[in-house]
């Protein structure tokens, strides 16, 4: 193992590359990275970063917003297999139709899309900014929000909007379930619940905090004399764990007690032996069809706008 920290740092020097990681990732990979972060700040990293080469340790969809952004770059995923169940969720061709059926609506989509669906999007948002870009379009303003049920049905609660929502969601959120964070707080009644808004809408009604990883990790910092019982896929706890050595966290347990399903399976699949192969070999590597990646580029980069102005 530490030969192959050794290995994989001495790559990186020689080959100018940044590694990138997500807070679901698993502990070691978030140890070696250069930045460890949500979706919105591995954008921010990627569209300012002056390395050659960047390894994107995520999704697929986290590295293709990175390319996106950087064409010119190379960018590595340590498995081009990590999907995403959400991103699945919203096929293109299908999303061009919805949105064809709807003319007169401004497309807001999750980062948590393919490059394709960005291209037919107006604005990218992550959990953290979604609340304040949709709230910056004008009251009336007539939306589509894809592809999170869950993320769009908060949003709308929480600014009284009546956004149109895509019926997608994702397969780690979807699963946890009111009876068993009940039962959690049963046992420990002064723990406060923190929850991913992809979690659904009873879940969120339970929860104290409801945010994106950044966010919830920032309360947990703010307030580390509280127990938290955690709502989101449990990579989060190492850092929060880290940044809050004294502080108890409760992984929120799988509806499935037989399973680790509060743990995303694509997100685990990166390992440092991959990782050290693909700075190794310069692949697998991120590629995007310019021509979609000229239209995607606009609702992230207007997003990031947006997002620097409101200082997030
Ligand atoms: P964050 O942007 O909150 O880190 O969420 C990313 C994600 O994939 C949630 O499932
Ligand atoms: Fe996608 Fe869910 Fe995994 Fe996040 S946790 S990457 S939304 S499948």
């Amino acid at each position: 193992m530490k030969n192959l920290i050794e290995a994989i740092e001495q790559l990186k020097k020689e080959k100018n590359a940044v590694i990138l990681g997500h807070y679901y990732q698993k502990g070691e990979i978030q140890e070696i990275a250069d930045y460890v972060g949500d979706s919105l700040a591995l954008a921010q990293w990627a569209a300012k970063t002056e390395a050659d080469i960047i390894v994107m340790c995520g999704v697929h969809f986290m590295g293709e917003t990175a390319k996106v952004l950087c064409p010119q770059k190379k960018v590595l995923v340590p498995d081009m297999a990590a999907g995403c169940s959400l991103a699945d969720s919203c096929p293109a061709d299908k999303f061009a139709q919805f949105v064809k059926e709807h003319p007169d609506h401004t497309v807001i989509s999750y980062v948590n899309t393919t490059a394709a669906v960005k291209a037919l999007t107006d604005v990218v948002v992550t959990s953290t900014n979604a609340r304040q870009i949709v709230e910056s379009f004008d009251k009336d303003t007539k939306i589509i929000f894809g592809p999170d049920r869950n993320l769009g049905g908060y949003i709308n609660s929480v600014t009284g909007r009546n956004m149109l929502l895509w019926d997608g969601a994702c397969h780690v959120h979807e699963q946890f379930s009111v009876e068993k964070i009940v039962e959690m707080k049963r046992q420990h009644p002064e723990a406060l619940v923190l929850a991913h808004p992809e979690c659904k809408s009873a879940v969120l009604k339970l929860a104290d905090v409801v945010g994106s990883t950044a966010a919830l990790l920032k309360y947990a910092v703010a307030h580390p004399q509280n127990t938290y019982i955690v709502a989101t896929e449990s990579g989060i706890l190492h850092e929060m764990q880290k940044k809050c050595p004294q502080t108890t966290f409760l992984p929120a347990p799988p509806a499935d007690s037989t399973c680790a399903c509060n743990e995303c399976s694509y997100m685990r699949l990166n390992t440092l032996e991959k990782l050290y192969d693909c700075l190794k070999n310069e692949s697998p590597e991120i590629t995007v069809d310019p021509e979609v990646a000229e239209k995607a580029v606009r609702p992230i980069q207007r997003m990031l706008e947006i997002s620097a102005r409101l200082g997030l």
